[in-house]
């Protein structure tokens, strides 16, 4: 089962997630890591930044989950542009080591299996930062997505695009597409941290934790992997039905094991 960490706040969470990533990286000047977008990861990044923001990173590298399909590259929203401005900036990472899947309508056809072939050659994901949709995604995998699934272009649901308005000026600016690595290529990343704050989440975390593996809630995926861990605020842990027995197991985890 995925280990599950309720923190007591956002910056909390970051914190967290960031001394991980230190760790590997620490271990493995070259790790792979797998860069979420949205405002979930930023609090990571934050903490990474303050953690490890003097240090050379240049030999990090990184895949991002998704890119809007359409967008041009520059525009401020575009997850290239959210992973320069977030992550490889601050953290004065390589940017030749930075990956986003290519959401440019020509070589669309083949841009999912570039990009898994690119995964592939850097030898996978060691640590993949997740967030969660409303509506259960991860990544821009949307409810009915294959456990099977690669990287490929999707549609995204009204529920997404609405929650994503907030990004754009208006809805109908919101892309309909997305090019997103699938359930089975996140599936294939070391380690999984998923992270989800409030209770708009609630629900979505609850069915990917506990409830039936479904297609219907793409999180739930995240029961077939082996090392996970979801870290969660009160709010977004509140549906839960495991709670004391998740603080019960983090409290008396061992000094010895990281996340
Ligand atoms: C972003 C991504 C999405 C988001 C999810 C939650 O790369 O893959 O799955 O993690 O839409 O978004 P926020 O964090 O903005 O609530």
């Amino acid at each position: 089962m995925a280990e599950v960490v309720i923190v007591e706040d956002v910056p909390a969470a970051g914190a967290l997630v960031a001394d991980e990533i230190a760790r590997l990286i620490e271990g493995r000047p070259d790790a792979v890591l797998g860069l979420a977008t949205g405002s979930t990861p930023l609090p990571v990044y934050e903490a990474l930044h303050r953690r490890l923001g003097g240090a050379d990173l240049a030999q990090v590298r990184g895949f991002a989950l998704d890119e809007y399909v359409g967008i041009d590259p520059h525009h401020p929203e575009s997850y290239r542009s959210v992973i320069a401005r977030e992550v490889v900036e601050p953290l004065r990472l390589n940017p030749s080591q930075i990956h986003v899947p290519n959401g440019s309508l020509d070589g669309i056809e083949h841009a999912g299996a570039d990009y898994e072939a690119a995964i592939t050659a850097a030898g996978g994901v060691d640590l993949q930062i997740l967030g969660i949709g409303t509506d259960g995604h991860i990544g821009f995998n949307e409810p009915g997505s294959s456990f099977a699934s690669r990287t490929r272009v999707k549609t995204l649901t009204a529920q997404t695009r609405k929650d994503n308005a907030r990004f754009f000026d208006s809805i109908d600016d919101v892309p309909m597409h997305c090019i997103t690595q699938g359930l089975g290529t996140i599936l294939q990343a070391r380690h999984l941290v998923m992270l989800a704050f409030g209770e708009s989440k609630a629900r979505a975390v609850a069915e990917a934790v506990e409830g039936p593996i479904s297609a219907i809630l793409p999180g739930s995926a995240i029961q077939l992997h082996p090392h996970v861990t979801v870290v969660v605020d009160e709010a977004a842990a509140s549906r839960l039905k495991l709670v004391d027995y998740y603080r019960y197991t983090y409290a008396n985890k061992p000094a010895w094991q990281g996340l």
